[in-house]
């Protein structure tokens, strides 16, 4: 950050009276944003670095050294920790799965392997973490189904949510547990998750809030849209938190869904769309503050984000406030001038 930016007010300063304001960091990250972490926000989230494939790669092997620097950068700076995540589909070894013979385990073993893992991991950061994505993504996009058949499904059946919540909370009982999805905005898929949710805190399941991951576009979704589905979570009385926000400047155009081949110049009018989109969603969720705990980006500027890959690969994508310089970018004033 070069001096010109060091007097600019701060982004969770801005916030503090209605939520935490968070970034996804990785290992490079905290080093080449630190400026921006330590000035601009009051929580963190690994990007990678707490996934079941990086944090416990073998079976008998854990590699905590990213998390724990990740950790002791946000108890030095004061920063919560939203532990992400758990149970998921991706990035996590087939292995786990798998018994000595390279068979589908039995679900006593992998359930076995879940427990372990679990106390393992939120035991060891039981002080510092003060929310877990436990579930990631297990209801399915669209269609007549509900849960996702993914790995965890086929080997623990229907029940493993919330089985993963129980052991979860007995790991750590101090910590809130969150399931975590994205497209939760749109109306069928909103529909399953908060079936999934209402469903597991009907049995009682330690459940506490939904991350709503906010992975969206400049025109998609709608604001409407995004208000319905906040009003409908929190109905069920849990927490929400924005847990991965990023606004892609590639508009669902035409129905593209974002995935024109297109790239896009960066200009002065693009840079004012993008604003005024942040600044509706931002008044939006401030509406929401009695139910919006946190608000983390995917990201911190514009020169690390993993939209210059997604849904496109190799198309540069602007969706955060900072840009690439780290400097300030229009779309910070409009949430931060209100
Ligand atoms: C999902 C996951 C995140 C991350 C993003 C893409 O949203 O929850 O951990 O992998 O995809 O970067």
């Amino acid at each position: 950050m070069t001096d010109t930016y060091r007097n600019i007010p701060s982004l969770s300063e801005r916030y503090r009276p209605y939520f935490r304001i968070g970034a996804a960091v990785n290992a490079k990250s905290l080093n080449t944003h630190r400026d921006l972490l330590v000035t601009h926000f009051n929580s963190v989230t690994a990007e990678n670095e707490m996934k079941w494939e990086e944090i416990h790669p073998e079976q008998d092997r854990y590699e905590f050294a990213k998390a724990d620097a990740l950790v002791n950068f946000a108890r030095e700076h004061g920063m919560f920790v939203r532990g992400h995540t758990l149970v998921w589909h991706n990035q996590t070894p087939a292995a786990v799965f798998l018994d000595d013979l390279g068979q589908t385990a039995t679900a006593a073993v992998v359930e076995r392997r879940l427990e372990e893992h679990v106390a393992t991991v939120l035991g060891r950061y039981h002080n510092d973490i003060g929310c877990w994505d436990v579930v990631n993504e297990a209801v399915v996009d669209a269609g007549t189904g509900f849960l996702r058949d993914s790995r965890w499904l086929q080997t623990l059946g229907d029940d493993y949510i919330a089985k993963a919540f129980r052991i979860a909370h007995q790991a750590a009982p101090d910590a809130l547990l969150f399931y975590n999805d994205y497209n939760e905005t749109k109306p069928d898929k909103s529909e399953r998750i908060y079936k999934l949710v209402a469903g597991l805190l009907d049995e009682g399941v330690p459940i506490h809030g939904i991350g709503m991951q906010g992975h969206w576009m400049l025109d998609d979704p709608a604001l409407d849209e995004i208000e319905r589905a906040i009003d409908r979570y929190a109905s069920l009385g849990v927490r929400l938190h924005i847990t991965e926000l990023d606004v892609s400047v590639y508009g669902n155009v035409h129905g593209t869904g974002g995935q024109s081949q297109e790239v896009l110049p960066y200009d002065d009018e693009l840079a004012k769309r993008l604003a005024e989109r942040y600044r509706s969603l931002f008044s939006l969720l401030r509406a929401r503050k009695d139910v919006i705990e946190s608000v983390t980006f995917w990201g911190v500027a514009d020169d690390d984000t993993w939209r210059d890959n997604f849904p496109v690969r190799g198309r540069k994508d602007w969706p955060l406030l900072f840009d690439v310089n780290h400097g300030p970018k229009q779309a910070f004033w409009s949430v931060v001038e209100f």
